[in-house]
């Protein structure tokens, strides 16, 4: 029994001195009075119905694999940890940078949702670049838009290669870019500045300066993603993007434009329809292609393997 005591795998003062951190630890001071459900809501924008929903999909494409040890990487506020706890692993590290996350927020969330089981989250104050678990000892890997944060992913997708066991699973759903961004358009959204009531609403100082760059992010391309997945050694079992719901209205425009041998370009609206709807995939599992449960639109899933 661990009672949600936070386990530390790096040095908190080493990690509160870096910007994006210190923020968002700063942030969630603030947070502590509002009900389980608000910071949820605050800090992963949904709700356990829909991270339930999520989770739920993940089974339905892993099948037996939601079993044994896992760790969430980037977990934030460890509800994804909870429904994983709820959907069949037996223990759960969730793992983040943010002291307060691992102290506060992480064992309230868990308590909140799993009551006697909620030791079975393991909170750890660390890095996903640095695990420090034995090699070959994880069932399981889940972050969810975490890894846009990591710095260099190829180093990020090398250690948890090495945590998992053959076999094990690494999901991920986050943000990916097409090939096609310019690096213009990258700077351009990293330079953005966040808003004053942004700035008010997630906690932070309203008065300072804050550009997304700072704040952690970084706007990975698919192929980016690819190479360093590859690099990292993993097979790739799923890499597809929840699209819009497509409708016949807009499938007859499409096909107009196509008779009409219009050449801008656009996605193919018919693939994603028939996947939408009767779970045809026409593209390769490399093809961002839609999915048939359009319920988190714009963001990307990919189930990785680790090989025997
Ligand atoms: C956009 S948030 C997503 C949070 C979380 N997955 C959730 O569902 O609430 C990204 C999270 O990754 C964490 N993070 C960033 N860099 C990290 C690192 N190197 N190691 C572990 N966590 C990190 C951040 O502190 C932040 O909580």
């Amino acid at each position: 029994m661990n009672n949600n005591l936070d386990v530390n795998w790096i040095n908190q003062k080493d990690v509160i001195e870096k910007t994006d951190v210190k923020v968002r630890h700063d942030a969630i001071a603030k947070s502590l009075d509002l009900s389980t459900e608000q910071i949820v809501e605050k800090l992963t924008y949904l709700d356990y119905d829909k991270a339930k929903q999520l989770i739920d999909l993940i089974q339905y494409y892993v099948g037996d694999k939601l079993n044994g040890t896992g760790i969430e990487l980037g977990a934030g506020s460890g509800i994804f940890s909870s429904v994983l706890i709820s959907a069949g692993l037996e223990r759960i590290y969730a793992l983040e940078i943010v002291p307060g996350l691992t102290k506060h927020v992480i064992p309230k969330v868990a308590k909140y949702y799993l009551k006697n089981n909620s030791d079975k989250v393991i909170p750890v104050l660390g890095t996903f670049d640095k695990i420090s678990l034995p090699d070959n000892s994880l069932d399981f890997a889940f972050e969810y838009d975490a890894f846009h944060h990591s710095k260099n992913l190829t180093i990020t997708y090398k250690e948890i290669f090495k945590k998992l066991k053959p076999k094990g699973i690494l999901v991920m759903i986050d943000r990916c870019h097409p090939d096609s961004m310019t690096d213009e358009e990258l700077e351009t959204l990293l330079n953005k500045q966040y808003s004053k009531s942004f700035l008010i609403e997630h906690g932070y100082d309203a008065n300072i300066k804050l550009t997304r760059r700072e704040n952690g992010e970084n706007e990975y391309r698919k192929c980016e993603w690819l190479d360093s997945i590859y690099a990292a050694g993993f097979n790739v079992k799923i890499f597809r993007t929840f699209y819009p719901k497509v409708n016949l209205k807009q499938l007859y425009w499409y096909f107009l434009s196509k008779v009409k041998n219009e050449k801008q370009q656009q996605r193919s609206l018919i693939k994603i329809f028939l996947a939408q709807n009767f779970r045809i995939y026409l593209s390769d599992y490399y093809t961002l292609a839609s999915m048939k449960e359009s319920i988190f639109i714009g963001k990307t899933i990919v189930i990785l393997e680790k090989p025997e």
